[in-house]
């Protein structure tokens, strides 16, 4: 077994089997935020990424990618249901997001998360480098780094969390509360994406274990893991190069002629989740047409809802509420050819997510929690003539940055339609002031200064880090 000396294990591959029919494999940006993130950074390094593919039978084969090196972890469909759908879907995400809908508790579910958690563990264990660096993702593999340390004491563990995490009352209705947190705990470097998330980490383990902790570290065994924020980040780099070039400029100047050629398009970018604030967005829309403030000919509304997570039941109520109303308000503020709403649910690549940001005079971001949401970034990115307003959630992890924003509470159906006016018609200078504000800040926090940053912190040596930039 070949090793690596950085490894990634994240509960997804970046390439699904499916695409790699004749051996030929591609990266799969599966529409999400932990993909965009990481997609650039191992694109140039040596490193393996240990991840399941996608399909609940025996794991597949996959060759390298752009050097990095593929190792599958096969679910079975038990697992995929009890661990993928159940305890992480349908327990952990709804709870780390307010919990927003109820979440779940069943043993089953636990017991298959222990059971993956281990697998990929193994996995990990087995595929780095003695003395290697290894970096865990994401809320479905919280068990990992503490499974690895006990496996391999010669790694440096890093565990980054890319969706929020609870405050402590939230957090105390796990029934395996405790063994998740010492999960974590078995981390060198635990990264979050907002401060709060830190203290909110801190303040449990000082209460449940009754040990020292701050936002910074925590003394346990005899050893110092330390805490942060890391807010992830994007290629601003390149997707201002992306929105610049001549073919999406086309792109853009056609998707704006097939809309009709309006005065303002609206886009909204969102995974089909109930933490996204969709169906609050298309109550504020339909009321401003209702009230008369929004014209369908003069304004309309591109919604991109792309299906995830299809066999949990909450996702399935989300579209099926969300496609009646979309139905319901084309039906009575719509004309043949003229829909109030353009709802697309086909992800779509880089190049045609950039020709929209290009056309959206306004771009709604209004979740209702989200970690960080790369989509407000990358909208920001794309704007490289500093033109375009984004309304944008004071819930999601990027308000803590774009605080040039129109910020809004998306709870607050009022405010929501107010804002969205503001944004319409907000002077030209004063968007232009905030879009370059906020470019700035994206071209200076870019995926490079997160990535230094967070294996900086993790891999003291820098020997890593020396290798990759
Ligand atoms: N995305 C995509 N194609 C689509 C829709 C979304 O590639 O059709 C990407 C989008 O560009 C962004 C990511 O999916 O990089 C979504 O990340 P975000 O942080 O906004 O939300 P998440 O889905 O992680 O909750
Ligand atoms: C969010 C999570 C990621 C996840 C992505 C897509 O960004 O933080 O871990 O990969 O959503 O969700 P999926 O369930 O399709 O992997």
């Amino acid at each position: 077994m070949r090793q690596s000396s950085l490894v990634v294990v994240a509960n997804r591959l970046p390439i699904d089997d499916s695409v790699a029919p004749d051996g030929a494999c591609e990266w799969r940006r599966s529409p999400g935020g932990l993909m965009s993130a990481l997609h650039p950074l191992l694109q140039h390094t040596p490193a393996t990424w240990v991840g399941w593919a996608g399909g609940t039978g025996p794991a597949p084969d996959l060759p390298d990618v752009d050097g990095v090196r593929m190792h599958t972890v096969p679910l079975t469909p038990e697992d995929f249901r009890d661990h993928y759908e159940g305890f992480a879907n349908a327990t952990l995400w709804p709870l780390y997001h307010d919990a927003v809908e109820q979440p779940e508790h069943h043993r089953r579910w636990w017991e298959a998360y222990q059971r993956v958690n281990r697998r990929f563990a193994e996995a990990a264990a087995e595929v780095t480098d003695h003395g290697g660096v290894v970096w865990v993702q994401d809320y479905h593999l919280q068990l990992v780094p503490a499974l690895l340390r006990e496996l391999r004491p010669d790694l440096r563990i890093g565990f980054f969390l890319h969706v929020p995490f609870p405050p402590p009352e939230l957090f105390m209705q796990l029934p395996r509360r405790a063994e998740l947190l010492r999960g974590m705990l078995g981390a060198d470097l635990i990264g979050f994406q907002r401060a709060q998330a830190a203290h909110n980490f801190a303040q449990l383990v000082s209460k449940l274990f009754g040990i020292p902790a701050t936002d910074r570290q925590v003394e346990v065994d005899g050893r110092t893991v330390r805490v942060g924020a890391f807010p992830v980040a994007i290629d601003t780099a390149e997707m201002a190069a992306l929105a610049a070039r001549p073919d999406v400029a086309a792109r853009a100047d056609r998707l704006r002629h097939d809309l009709g050629d309006p005065d303002h398009v609206i886009l909204s970018v969102d995974r089909m989740d109930y933490t996204k604030g969709i169906e609050q967005r298309l109550k504020a829309y339909s009321e401003l047409i209702a009230d008369g403030h929004v014209k369908v000919r003069d304004t309309v509304l591109v919604q991109v809802a792309v299906p995830s997570r299809e066999r949990v039941g909450q996702y399935q109520i989300l579209r099926d509420r969300v496609e009646r109303e979309v139905g319901r308000i084309n039906g009575e503020f719509g004309r043949v050819g003229e829909p109030a709403i353009h709802y697309l649910t086909q992800p779509f690549d880089r190049a045609e997510l950039a020709a929209l940001y290009r056309i959206a005079d306004v771009m709604a971001v209004t979740p209702l929690r989200d970690g960080m949401n790369l989509v407000a970034k990358e909208y920001v990115a794309a704007r490289v003539d500093d033109t375009g307003a984004l309304l944008l959630s004071e819930f999601a992890g990027a308000a803590a940055e774009l605080s040039q924003a129109y910020l809004v509470n998306p709870h607050d159906l009022e405010g929501l339609k107010q804002m969205l006016l503001t944004a319409l018609e907000a002077d030209p200078r004063d968007t232009t002031a905030r879009m370059r504000a906020m470019r700035e800040h994206l071209h200076r926090y870019d995926i490079r200064s997160w990535v230094r940053s967070y294996l900086g912190a993790l891999d003291d040596s820098g020997s890593l880090l020396r290798s990759m930039i």
